[in-house]
């Protein structure tokens, strides 16, 4: 059997570029061997795409020595190039499919998946809408709100009025969203960078200033209050599958940057000790909102469950999830029978899939 030319895909220019290693070392540990022939392409901080025998070792070790530059595909049936030390391209034979295990900006929100569908190749995951709206959360919010998924109340800014007319924000924040905390976030990030918890007028200011750093648009919103945060991972292109549910415990205030990362002391609940009728709910909000936002491949849906009343809040999409070992979105699975490396089989699957039924499409009239 021909192996699968698969280019993997990590770095990146995000805030998330060292966590994008971590998954795509796991990724490149499960990928077998004997079905896949591996290509490792790794985006610089810069936004260079070097590749190399050995270039996730080298991107975890800083040490970019020897790294050739990689020419992406932009047209349907031109391959992959690099340029060798004398600056002549040379053909990689060309890939089969794409997988990118990027997180945040230009990875995960269709930046990247435009130059894939640019070249008609293969990709795992989302395609640009998707990816564009799960990033998204002021756009994301409507959508859920025009399909009758429950999402916290929430109000959207810009920059420009944040830095003007401050008062006149906050003001309307309180009459508007009720009472304090409130959270402040960029509307496009991710890894809790430049999330705020508001406790008061003065808190919700440095809150949307410090938001305003990372964004043009900024989401303010309720807060869920004495909830907890449930997840659902999410598998499938056309015929979306669910897996059990888990819950975080942040070791923090809430699931901050440094709890995810720093402290790396929130603990996992798989799967989370919830009435079987409220798993059931989240898990169907959980594929409606993948629909609606026409997700593929892959992504996980994070909720907030009330605990007076179990009222369930959908708080985002993630398409391009965490992705090690001991990430939430692949220990879901596992804990619903499908252990890493069939995950990643099944992902790369479906981009071939997901592709097949792209060139089935007819983008013009023909006669
Ligand atoms: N409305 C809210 N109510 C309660 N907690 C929230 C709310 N919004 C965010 N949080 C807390 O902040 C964390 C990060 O927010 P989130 O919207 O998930 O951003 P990110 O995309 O960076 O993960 C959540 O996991 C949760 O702990
Ligand atoms: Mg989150």
């Amino acid at each position: 059997m021909k192996k699968l030319r698969v280019a993997l895909l990590f770095g990146g220019r995000s805030g998330e570029h060292d966590v994008s290693l971590m998954s795509a070392r796991s990724v490149l540990n499960a990928l077998d061997v004997e079905r896949y022939d591996v290509t490792q392409v790794g985006i610089t901080l810069d936004g260079a795409w070097l590749t190399g025998a050995s270039a996730l070792e080298q991107f975890e070790k800083k040490d970019f020595k020897g790294l050739r530059h990689f020419i992406p595909p932009t047209q349907p049936a031109a391959g992959a190039f690099y340029a060798d030390e004398s600056a002549t391209l040379r053909e990689i034979a060309a890939l089969d499919v794409f997988f990118p295990v990027l997180h945040g900006p230009f990875g995960e929100d269709g930046a990247i998946q435009g130059l894939f569908e640019l070249a008609n190749a293969a990709y795992v995951g989302a395609g640009v809408a998707g990816s564009a709206v799960g990033m998204d959360k002021g756009i994301f919010k409507d959508v859920m709100r025009a399909n009758g998924i429950p999402i916290v109340d929430s109000l959207l800014f810009l920059r420009a009025e944040i830095e003007n007319e401050l008062t006149i924000v906050i003001a309307k924040i309180e009459k508007q969203l009720g009472g304090y905390p409130f959270f402040t976030k960029p509307a496009n990030l991710g890894s809790s960078v430049g999330i705020s918890k508001c406790n008061s007028a003065s808190d919700l200011g440095e809150g949307l200033m410090e938001a305003a750093r990372y964004d043009r648009r900024i989401i303010v919103e309720r807060s869920a209050g004495d909830a907890r945060e449930v997840e659902v991972s999410v598998l499938g292109n056309e015929n979306p599958q669910t897996s059990v549910c888990g819950e975080i415990l942040p070791s923090r205030e809430f699931y901050s940057y440094e709890s995810k990362y720093i402290d790396g002391t929130s603990g996992l609940v798989i799967p989370a000790q919830l009435p079987d009728a409220v798993t059931n709910q989240i898990r169907e909000y959980a594929v409606r909102a993948y629909q609606a936002i026409d997700c593929a491949g892959m992504a996980r849906a994070d909720f907030f469950v009330e605990n007076a009343t179990h009222k369930i809040y959908l708080n985002e999409i993630n398409t391009l999830p965490g992705f090690t070992s001991i990430s939430m979105y692949p220990k879901l699975w596992q804990a619903s029978g499908l252990t890493y490396p069939q995950l990643v089989d099944r992902l790369i699957e479906l981009a071939l899939e997901r592709k097949s039924q792209r060139d089935r499409t007819e983008y013009r009239r023909t006669v």
